[in-house]
């Protein structure tokens, strides 16, 4: 029994811990739609309107970015996309940048919910039929 216990609480932790680390990321369809617009003005040009991806640019949709993305963190996308995205000319404000992300996050097959996206966010990028 001595032993047991604190065996039996590290596993409920542990399990609290690991679906807290599963849960989808979240945002609102709002942010979406806002986040369509930002990104065929900032995005699209390199990437497509359809997220397809094009010369260089990889695409933000589909099999490939979800190979890639499955599993992680939304805001690490977010910050790959604050830190490096666009490559150059003018920069789209941190709420728009949030934005877009949302829109692919919904292009990718996740649904929208009720909280908006932020760098606070601790939900997973969790394609749909996964
Ligand atoms: C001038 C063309 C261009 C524009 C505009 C552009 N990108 Fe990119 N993007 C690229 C290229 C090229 C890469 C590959 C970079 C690399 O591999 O280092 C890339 C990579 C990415 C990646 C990483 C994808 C992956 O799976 O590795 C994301 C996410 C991304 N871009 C998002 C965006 C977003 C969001 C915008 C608009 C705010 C944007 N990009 C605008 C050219 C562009």
């Amino acid at each position: 029994m001595r032993l047991l216990l604190p065996i039996l609480c590290s596993v409920f932790l542990l399990g609290g811990w690991m679906s807290a680390q599963s849960a989808p990321a979240r945002f609102t369809g709002n942010q979406a739609r806002a986040g369509r617009t930002a990104y065929n003005d900032s995005c699209a040009t390199c990437h497509t309107a359809a997220l397809v991806g094009g010369l260089d640019a990889p695409p933000l949709a589909g099999a490939d970015f979800q190979g890639f993305w499955g599993g992680r963190p939304a805001r690490e996308l977010l910050a790959y996309v604050k830190a490096a995205m666009p490559p150059a000319g003018r920069k789209p404000d941190d709420t728009s940048l949030e934005s877009i992300v949302a829109y692919i996050l919904e292009r990718n097959g996740m649904s929208a919910s009720t909280v908006p996206f932020d760098d606070d966010d601790q939900g997973v990028i969790q394609p749909s039929g996964r």
